[in-house]
């Protein structure tokens, strides 16, 4: 690993290819910081000006120097619990625990987090996130809890390809489950603020305002210009359509865990954490009315 030369800070990221951590290596590399991406295959990268790509694999044990020149960790990487991964939990965990360990003197570790985290949760993935949460816990720490992320990845460009392919969209108990969302953009803002935030925190980014499932739809479908039919589906149902799609192969980006998850999301009043990160983030309209969200 390179050693730092000038006074621009180091920041390790892990899940650097993903749709959140790609943006962020962008961002920080624009602004000249040093930045550390940690990725699961480094040789395969394209050069990037102020970035080193460094390997990275949750589910083996991390290099010992991994974060020896870095001054802040945000860690996005995570494995969705699927057929392929029916450990994911166990793995994202015992990672979390073996960065945490080796990081101490770190300026800043930022946990990204979800809003599907919380006591009650059932799926995989919210029990997984608060379980994170929970070793995130020294004063140097940030657990970030974003929306529904909106930009040119993640689920919602998966959900308007979907839309505007098969005109049609599954709603779980009638849609109404509450969702409140926030741009990629904003969310990469958020993320930088929270470094120089003292004290270890759990904060929401999500814009206030919430939506039920059915209403972000529409809005979705409206932005890409394409007309949708509403299906509500009892769970156990949307259930045995995702295992028998995936049990025949068929390209569904959506697993069980994700249809668990949308029986126990809860909104919340996000105005104080806002606040504390000085964000005012973007509408609904405005973050999907950006051309890298259309297809
Ligand atoms: N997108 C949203 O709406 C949203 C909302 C709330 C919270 N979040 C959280 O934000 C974080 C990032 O989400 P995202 O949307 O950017 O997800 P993503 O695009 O799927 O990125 C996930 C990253 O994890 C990496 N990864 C997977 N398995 C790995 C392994 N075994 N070792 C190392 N890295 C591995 C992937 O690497 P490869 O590129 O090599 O596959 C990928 O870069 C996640 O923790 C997610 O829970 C996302």
């Amino acid at each position: 690993m390179r050693a730092v030369m000038s006074k621009q800070p180091t920041i390790a990221i892990t899940g650097a290819n993903g749709f959140i951590g790609s943006h962020l290596v962008k961002y920080f590399s624009d602004k000249g910081w040093h930045v550390h991406a940690l990725v699961r295959e480094p040789q395969r990268q394209k050069l990037m000006h102020n970035v080193t790509y460094v390997s990275y694999n949750l589910g083996k044990m991390p290099n010992p120097d991994l974060l020896k020149d870095t001054d802040y960790l945000v860690h996005t990487a995570y494995i969705k619990q699927d057929r392929h991964h029916p450990e994911a939990l166990q793995t994202n965990l015992q990672a979390a625990e073996q960065l945490i360990a080796m990081n101490s003197h770190l300026k800043k570790r930022i946990f990204i987090s979800s809003m599907s985290s919380h006591g009650g949760a059932t799926s995989v993935y919210g029990r997984q996130k608060f379980a994170i949460e929970k070793l995130f816990t020294s004063k140097q720490d940030i657990c970030l809890r974003p929306g529904l992320v909106i930009g040119d990845g993640g689920i919602v460009k998966n959900m308007a390809k979907f839309m505007k392919t098969k005109h049609v969209v599954p709603l779980v108990a009638g849609g109404r489950q509450p969702v409140q969302i926030i741009a990629v953009d904003d969310l990469v803002l958020a993320i930088e603020r929270s470094l120089s935030l003292n004290g270890c925190r759990t904060l929401t980014v999500a814009n206030p305002r919430i939506y039920t499932y059915r209403q972000f739809y529409e809005s979705l479908a409206r932005n890409i210009n394409t007309r949708v039919l509403f299906i509500p589906l009892p769970i156990w149902l949307l259930v045995v359509v995702v295992k028998t799609a995936h049990a025949l192969h068929l390209p569904v980006s959506f697993t069980e865990d994700n249809i668990r998850g949308l029986e126990k999301l809860r909104s919340t009043d996000t105005t104080g954490d806002l606040k504390k990160l000085r964000l005012q983030p973007r509408s609904l309209e405005k973050s999907l009315n950006q051309p890298e969200v259309t297809i």
